[in-house]
């Protein structure tokens, strides 16, 4: 886990499609099979609305795992068109470029906010203080999350997201569900109220829709919940932590403040905060010559696609001024990330902030992975900081 990139270099070179007998899904490495299989229609992020699990060789879930799935599947990200088509169109509205880019001054502030009780006390940890509270608080504003809730969140996203590794184990399994259930409790209580008495935020707007059913309206607010603040809050730690193990390329970043959008994408790239995607094949496919048949699961391996030489010159340089920089870290096809916009404002404005608040930056231990494959992120990061 700390050193993926060299595994995936020989993956890349010598099997690009590879069958993984512990986790029974086909390994795909290369940028380009990535790219493709992720717009491809003949896999799907579920297969529920073409055959049933018996039908593709599946055990069905627990039973005690129902109210989870009843929650994520409600979700967009959880199904396809037509249903992945309408629940998407409705609440892309709100994160349109031009809709985000209105929320720009707000995210600045709350980011120089952060940053100043940060450099204030001298520093301590980065993520805690700085990464996670700010996409944290940008979501739940927009969705309209009373304040004295939102320690809440942090906790049920990060539950539920224990469900996603691999492998989870019946504790893990067992919390997610609790996660879940208590997180679908709470937004429906606040829906019924905004139904009552709406207000400008989006649990209002969508408590208003009438072809959103309950289980939709609470999937969706729980995705946007989650998705809007766990990538982000690792990029930020990845990001810093690979710009102080790249010391040179900090400094040219504090030296020339426009190379920051290039720098954001150059960090999602080099250290990939969502390592793997998976999908079902719903119709046979062929990737190199190797036959993948309908039924099987086949592993996206993000972190993989981002440092295929075939596609990015030098891959293991992190280069903060790259210009040519297609890394898949928000994917491709129709799941492509809604947040994308937003997590892009939101990130420019942290390292901005942190860059333009604090004269010096410094790390003071190596950090920790948090331990977990796909979603890759750091257990802290000890900084000191001086105004
Ligand atoms: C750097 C931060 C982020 C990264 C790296 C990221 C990455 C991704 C990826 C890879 C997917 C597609 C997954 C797949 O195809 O299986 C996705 C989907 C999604 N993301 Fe993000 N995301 C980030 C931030 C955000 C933010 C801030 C939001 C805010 C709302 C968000 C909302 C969503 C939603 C709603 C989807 C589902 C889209 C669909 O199924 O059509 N994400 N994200």
């Amino acid at each position: 886990m700390a050193h993926p990139y060299r595994v995936y270099d020989e993956l890349r070179r010598e099997s690009p499609v590879s069958y993984f007998e512990p986790t029974d899904q086909w390994l795909i490495s290369r940028h380009a099979d990535v790219n493709a299989l992720l717009r491809d229609r003949r896999l799907g992020r579920s297969y529920l609305h073409v055959a049933t699990h018996e039908e593709f060789g599946r055990p069905p879930e627990p039973e005690f795992q129902e109210p989870f799935w009843r929650v994520i599947r409600a979700g967009m990200l959880d199904v396809e068109p037509p249903v992945h088509t309408r629940l998407r169109r409705l609440v892309s509205k709100a994160f349109t470029p031009r809709m985000v880019e209105s929320l720009r001054p707000r995210v600045r502030a709350i980011a120089a906010g952060l940053v100043d009780a940060f450099v204030e006390k001298g520093g301590g940890d980065l993520i805690a203080e700085v990464a996670e509270p700010l996409p944290v608080t940008v979501i739940a504003e927009m969705l309209g999350i009373p304040d004295q809730d939102r320690h809440l969140l942090r906790p049920w996203s990060a539950e539920i997201c224990g469900m996603y590794e691999l492998n989870p184990t019946l504790e893990a399994q067992h919390t997610a569900v609790r996660a879940a259930s208590e997180f679908a409790g709470y937004l429906k209580t606040l829906a019924t109220e905004r139904r009552r008495t709406p207000g400008e935020d989006l649990i209002s707007a969508l408590a208003g829709i009438p072809e959103l059913t309950d289980d939709e309206l609470v999937g969706t607010c729980v995705l946007l919940l989650n998705a809007g603040h766990e990538a982000t809050v690792n990029v930020t730690g990845n990001g810093w932590w690979a710009l102080f193990r790249n010391p040179s390329e900090l400094a040219r970043l504090r030296e020339d403040r426009s190379l920051l959008p290039t720098a954001v994408e150059e960090l999602m790239r080099w250290d990939t905060p969502l390592q793997m995607f998976e999908r079902w094949v719903l119709e046979d496919i062929e990737v190199h010559g190797v036959e993948i048949p309908r039924g099987s699961e086949v592993a996206l391996l993000f972190g993989s696609a981002n440092r295929d030489p075939a596609v990015f010159e030098e891959p293991d340089r992190l280069d903060v001024g790259r210009v040519d920089n297609p890394h898949i870290s928000f994917g491709a096809g129709i799941h492509f990330c809604l947040g994308a916009p937003l997590a892009r404002i939101e990130l420019i404005e942290s390292f901005g902030a942190l860059l333009d608040r604090a004269d010096t930056l410094e790390l003071r231990h190596t950090p920790a992975w948090k331990p977990g494959y796909i979603i890759r992120g750091l257990e802290s990061l000890d900084v000191s900081a001086a105004g």
